[in-house]
């Protein structure tokens, strides 16, 4: 915690240093005053619920769909307990919280915790360190996240300015994935037949496919504004499984903040948010007083592979236009990039930079250099119904060739901190086991995966650097990969395989992005660096859900530091059983 050199013992040198001294200990105590202790309950329940004109049951928090937001400041501390009154097992992750020295309290079923099962409950406790912006909270167990999920709104300290003019509006737009079904059914179908699963119905904006859409005009969500207002929209990409598109008509977004961590701002029309991202964007009400569609839709980057290529939509809406006959008539659509528009994309993701002050942490000696792969793979198998995947075969997808499995008899965390034997191993390979060119016809003798729990170890307070390279086994295809625990500097991107002797030339170091998920270009590669300052068990995946069920994640272990502040504490009474 800040301002702890204040409690040191005052020698008496002389009178400024005391005064110095008091006035540290008061800005502690002060601080310290400042920050809250949010209590909450999550009821996690089955609830009715329509839309694209049909009703069916769906798993949400308190009654609503999207959850409720949490709105807390930096340093606040969060105490949620989860009561789970549905029909499956459930866990519920801060997405992006650095969750430090409290794993207990990330949620991704049976790596930090055993679920909750129903009629359980399980209470979150965490504080909120050095981070401001926007995040979110989803269900970690299954495919629960598709209905699971709300808003996390970290505010600056009390008396604190946001590093951008402060905005008249915030809003939160989570886009979403809807299913026709329910997604439990659509999850055994895939693993049942090894196929891919089902493409979603609809895509949604806070909950709402939009008035595009038949039955959802009353719904549809709309966001109010004076002529001349400022509105921070803070955009979040919940989707299951799918990279999305998003823009409004006629406006311009100047981006501030990704991942909860501020940027340099920039103006742009368009952004790009995979599965797990955030970016908080302004936008300014500078045009006619009318309706203008705000509109999401997929980008798909994989050639060949099905989607759901339809488009959901909000309205921003002039109040000076209400009432006039512009509320009634139709608003505008903007213009959104083609379904395979990568150029966008990267045009976007290149103007991302760190604000100074985070930009001058980026590690630059390496300890940890690793190489992984990220892609698809198959498993063969005898033609028949649970052999549904391409040419007789079953859908899996590794990090170098590890297909991850979790544990079922406890989680990761409990098993390296009670030393329970025979959970996993820590053998996970640094580079993949054998090199090929990655991105372009590999070889079919390279395309089964083994499966295995496989963690790699961290020597804590140690730099890393992972070099994240797509492979073109099925098909080459963008990965939205994300650090749970950590957030990173992504110091490069580029396409087609990585080259050690060239790229790294070309490396960002000066004012490279932050980030806790990054979207690994198609057919192309990442490189992320960070320092291993979290103890504890921590997931690194796709954020496509179909991915990662499919194996394409591992863990780290980061060992635990030395001295009270890296220290794991203690699991608390009620973390669930397996
Ligand atoms: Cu958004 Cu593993 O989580």
């Amino acid at each position: 915690m800040k301002g702890q050199t204040g409690s040191s013992v005052i020698k008496p040198w002389s009178n400024g240093l005391i005064m110095l001294s008091i006035l540290a200990i008061l800005g502690f105590v002060i601080s310290f005053a400042n920050a809250e202790i949010h209590h909450h309950e999550f009821v996690v329940e089955e609830k009715p619920v329509k839309r694209l004109c049909k009703t069916h049951n769906i798993i949400i928090v308190n009654g609503k769909f999207p959850g409720p937001t949490l709105t807390v400041g930096n340093g606040d501390t969060l105490v949620i307990k989860a009561i789970n009154r549905g029909r499956y097992n459930v866990t519920l992750h801060w997405h992006g919280i650095r969750q430090l020295r409290t794993p207990w309290a990330d949620g991704p079923e049976y790596v930090t915790q055993c679920p909750i099962q129903p009629g359980g409950t399980y209470t979150y406790r965490f504080t909120i360190e050095d981070q401001e912006g926007t995040l979110w909270w989803h269900a970690h167990s299954k495919w629960l996240r598709a209905t699971v999920y709300g808003a996390l709104v970290i505010l600056p300290k009390l008396g604190s300015p946001y590093p951008f003019p402060k905005p008249n509006h915030e809003v939160p737009i989570i886009l979403g994935e809807w299913w026709d079904r329910d997604i439990i059914s659509v999850l055994r179908q895939a693993l049942f037949t090894g196929a891919a699963p089902n493409v979603s119905d609809a895509y949604t904006i806070n909950g709402q496919p939009g008035d595009l859409y038949r039955c959802s005009s009353k719904g549809t969500f709309k966001v109010s504004v004076n002529s001349g207002d400022t509105v921070l929209l803070r955009v979040i990409n919940a989707a299951l499984n799918q990279q999305l598109f998003f823009t409004v008509a006629n406006h311009q977004l100047t981006v501030v903040g990704a991942d909860a961590s501020y940027h340099m701002p920039f103006a742009t029309r368009v952004i790009m948010l995979g599965p797990g991202q955030t970016t908080d964007v302004l936008l300014t009400a500078n045009q006619q007083p009318a309706r203008y569609y705000m509109a999401t839709r997929a980008y798909a980057s994989a050639q060949g592979v099905p989607f759901d290529n339809t488009t959901a939509t909000a309205i921003l809406e002039y109040k000076t236009a209400r009432g006039g006959s512009s509320s009634t008539s139709r608003p505008l659509l903007p213009q959104l990039p083609a379904f395979n528009d990568t150029a966008t994309v990267t045009a976007f993701e290149n103007q991302l930079r760190s604000i100074p002050s985070e930009a001058a942490k980026v590690p630059t000696k390496i300890d940890h250099s690793l190489f992984f792969t990220v892609g698809l793979g198959f498993v063969n198998c005898n033609p028949g119904p649970r052999c549904q995947g391409p040419n007789n075969t079953r859908f899996a997808a590794s990090m170098n060739n590890v297909s991850f499995v979790l544990p079922r008899r406890t989680s990761l965390l409990q098993a390296y901190y009670n030393n329970i034997p025979g959970i996993f191993t820590t053998d996970f390979p640094p580079v993949p086991p054998v090199q090929f060119n990655y991105t372009g016809n590999v070889p079919r003798s390279l395309w089964q995966p083994r499966f295995a729990t496989k963690l790699y170890k961290l020597k804590f307070g140690s730099t890393v650097q992972i070099v994240l390279q797509d492979t073109g086994i099925f098909a080459t295809e963008d990965h939205p990969i994300h650090l749970h625990g950590y957030h990173f500097f992504v110091v490069g991107q580029g396409f087609g395989n990585f080259n050690p002797g060239t790229d790294p030339t070309r490396f960002n170091l000066v004012d490279p992005p932050v980030r806790n998920t990054i979207d690994v270009p198609v057919g192309g590669w990442a490189v992320i660096r960070f320092v291993a300052d979290n103890p504890g068990v921590w997931l690194f995946h796709c954020h496509i859900d179909a991915h990662l069920t499919w194996g394409l994640a591992m863990s780290f272990l980061v060992e635990n530091g030395k001295g009270e502040l890296q220290t794991i504490e203690p699991p608390p009474a009620d973390l669930p059983r397996c």
